[in-house]
C-alpha cells in the first residue's frame, strides 16, 4: 500500500489527512519514486490555505528523493534504479511513492544525502537563480536577504557571500540571528525590534543595498523599497507574511528609479536544460563546501505538526519528511 496525505477542503493544519490507497500505475512519460525523503516547503503552506487555490481534492509536498521504481513509456531521462530527487513539480510528494513526470527528475549525484535532495533542492535552486540570473550579484555589493535563517535564506546567505557580497540578513529572532552570522551573512537585522531600512542606511554608510531578496513580502516590502540603494533591484519572490500590497508605480521613481521584479521557479526551470543547470550548480556548491542545515525531521504522519512548527516561525533552515 501507498500511504498519502491529501486535503479536502482549505484550512489549518488540521485538513491534512493520511490516506492508504493502491501505487499509482504507471503512464507515459512518467517515472514512480520511491521515496526516501520528502522535501517541506513554505510553498506548502501557501497550498494547503488555499492561497494558491488547487483542484480539491488534492495531495501536497512538491519536492522529494528516492529511488526510480519503474518507467512508463517513452521516458528516456532515467531508468530503474536511479537515485532522482525533484522540485518545483505538482503538489502530490506527500507519499511513500509517487509518479513525477521523468523530465523534472535529477540525478543525486553520490556523496550527496537524499534527505539533504529532498528537503533542500526547491530552496537551493531558487538561491541560485535568484542570485545569479534574476540579478547577478557582483563582488562588493551590498545585499539585503530577508529570513536569512530559513530554508532559502540560510543557502542564500552563504551562496552571496561566496559570490563576494556584503551580506545583510534580516531574521525574527536572537536564535536566528546567531544561526543567520554563521551562514554568510556579515549583519544581522533582528526585524521583530529593529528599524530595517535604518539599520541598513547605517551599515551602507547612506548608500543603501544593490539588491534585496524579499520573501516575507506584505510585512518587509516597504522597508524592502526604503533600503535600497539608486537603481537599485527589489526582488520579491515570497509571501510567508501576506502578499505585498499593491505598488504605486510611480513610488519607484521616487525612492530612486528602482527596478521590481517578482520571479517564479516554474519559470526559471521551465526547460529540462535550465533545471539540470541549477541542480547542478546547488550539488557542487553542497560538494564545494556550502553547508545545508536540516533543522527538522518529522513522520509522514506528523506532517501536520510540520505544518504547525513552518507557520509559526519555529524552524530552522529546512525540514524534511523521511520515510
Ligand atoms: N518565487 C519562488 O520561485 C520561490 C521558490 C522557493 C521559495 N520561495 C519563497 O521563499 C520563502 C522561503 O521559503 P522556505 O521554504 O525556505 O521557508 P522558510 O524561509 O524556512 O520559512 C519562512 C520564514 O519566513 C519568515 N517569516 C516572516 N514573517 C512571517 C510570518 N508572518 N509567518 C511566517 N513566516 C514568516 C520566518 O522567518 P523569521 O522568523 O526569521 O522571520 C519563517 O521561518 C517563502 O516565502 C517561499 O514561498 C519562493
Amino acid at each position: 500500500m501507498n500511504r498519502t496525505v491529501r486535503i479536502r477542503r482549505f484550512g489549518t493544519p488540521d485538513v491534512l489527512e493520511l490516506y492508504e490507497e493502491d501505487v499509482p500505475v504507471l503512464q507515459p512519460g512518467m517515472a514512480r519514486v520511491r521515496h526516501t525523503a520528502i522535501g517541506l516547503n513554505y510553498l506548502d503552506i501557501y497550498h494547503r490555505e488555499g492561497h494558491y487555490p488547487l483542484p480539491l481534492p488534492t495531495g501536497l509536498g512538491v519536492a522529494g528523493a528516492g529511488v526510480v521504481e519503474a518507467v512508463g513509456d517513452d521516458v528516456n531521462a532515467v531508468t530503474a534504479g536511479d537515485r532522482v530527487a525533484y522540485a518545483g513539480v505538482s503538489p502530490g510528494s506527500y507519499a511513500d511513492t509517487r509518479l513525477v513526470s521523468a523530465d523534472r527528475l535529477v540525478p543525486v549525484p553520490d556523496g550527496i544525502d537524499e534527505a539533504v535532495a529532498a528537503a533542500t533542492l526547491q530552496q537551493g535552486i531558487t538561491a541560485c537563480f535568484l542570485l545569479k540570473d534574476v540579478f547577478a550579484v557582483l563582488p562588493g555589493q551590498f545585499v539585503l536577504i530577508h529570513a536569512a535563517a530559513g530554508g532559502v535564506g540560510t543557502i542564500a546567505g552563504q551562496w552571496a557571500k561566496k559570490l563576494g557580497a556584503r551580506v545583510i540578513g534580516t531574521v525574527g529572532s536572537e536564535a536566528k540571528a546567531a544561526h543567520a552570522h554563521s551562514h554568510g551573512c556579515d549583519e544581522v537585522i533582528v526585524y521583530s525590534r529593529e528599524n530595517v531600512a535604518d539599520r541598513v542606511r547605517s551599515i551602507t554608510g547612506g548608500a543603501g543595498v544593490a539588491v534585496v531578496y524579499d520573501s516575507v513580502g506584505k510585512a518587509t516590502l516597504e522597508a524592502s523599497l526604503d533600503s535600497l540603494a539608486l537603481r537599485g533591484t527589489l526582488v520579491s519572490f515570497g509571501s510567508a507574511s501576506g502578499d505585498p500590497p499593491p505598488l504605486d508605480v510611480n513610488a519607484l521613481g521616487a525612492k530612486g528609479s528602482l527596478y521590481l521584479t517578482r520571479p517564479r521557479f516554474v519559470h526559471y526551470t521551465r526547460s529540462r536544460e535550465n533545471l539540470l543547470r541549477y541542480a547542478e550548480a546547488y550539488f557542487s556548491a553542497i560538494q564545494n563546501g556550502l553547508r545545508v542545515l536540516i533543522g527538522q525531521s518529522f513522520r509522514l504522519e506528523d506532517v501536520a505538526d510540520a505544518h504547525r512548527l513552518m507557520e509559526s516561525r519555529q524552524t530552522m533552515g529546512s525540514s524534511v519528511i523521511r520515510i
